[in-house]
């Protein structure tokens, strides 16, 4: 069994944010998708702020899904184009408020400039402390579990693991957040009720709190609200 966070509430560990509705928003403002992406990223950048003032050691946030390349060309490209713009222009702010960053998802597919900022902005942030900022990118749970036990796999033909030996641990230490704690607790803004394929196997006991503003609405008023909403929950993972 793999240890468990205390069964006290709080203040979560780590939190998981799905920023869900920015086209909405765009939309009911006569704006493009990708406004309504930009208006994001600056929500992101609260979010960080208040998870900072609020004590949150992690927080995991999905920019994008596997599922979202079947979207136009220009959103997923302009889409890209800010996270890169993220990246490059957030990095001194980031590493001065003592955040580290790390990038999860594939990073095959994504264009070069993109993987090379994000590359630098690690670099740059790996001596922080204050809190860990992961960025879910052309990611998906699923395939993430695929790889997981592609991995295993590999290591038994190889004989360096016995089939039994593989545990809840053996696979969180293959998964893209080895060495995290699971989530304590899952936000998702824009007022859908689901994971959408987001740390599944992670969010296993998370707790769960969703509100219908948009993500580009986000702020420290909202994670406040989300946090007392966790400090209420009594957690007893099943006993
Ligand atoms: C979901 O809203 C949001 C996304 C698919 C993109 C999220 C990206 C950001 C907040 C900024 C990116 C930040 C970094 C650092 C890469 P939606 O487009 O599905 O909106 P809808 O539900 O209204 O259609």
């Amino acid at each position: 069994m793999i240890e468990r966070a205390p069964v006290a509430t709080g203040v979560p560990r780590h939190v998981a944010i799905i920023m869900d509705g920015n086209r909405r928003w765009a939309h009911a403002r006569g704006l493009s998708a990708l406004e309504g992406h930009r208006h994001g990223m600056d929500a992101l950048e609260r979010a960080v702020d208040a998870a900072l003032s609020t004590g949150i050691g992690m927080l995991t946030v999905y920019a994008f899904s596997e599922e979202n390349w079947g979207r136009e060309r220009r959103e997923v490209f302009g889409l890209f184009g800010l996270a890169e713009a993220f990246a490059r222009e957030k990095a001194a702010a980031l590493a001065a408020r003592g955040v580290r960053v790390r990038l999860i998802g594939r990073r095959d597919r994504l264009p070069g400039g993109v993987v090379e900022a994000f590359r630098i902005l690690e670099e740059r942030t790996a001596a922080g402390r204050a809190m860990l900022l992961t960025i879910a990118v052309d990611y998906g749970a699923r395939t993430e579990l695929r790889d997981a036990c592609r991995a295993l796999a590999r290591d038994v033909a190889a004989g360096r693991l016995a089939p039994d030996d593989i545990d809840e641990a053996a696979i969180a230490a293959q998964l893209s957040t080895a060495g995290l704690p699971d989530p304590d607790l899952v936000v998702r803004t824009g007022g859908e009720l689901r994971l959408s394929n987001f740390l599944l196997y992670q969010c296993a006991y998370a707790e769960l709190w969703a509100t219908s503003d948009p993500w580009p609405d986000f702020n420290a008023a909202t994670l406040d609200r989300a946090v007392d909403a966790f400090a209420t929950r009594e957690r007893r993972y099943g006993r």
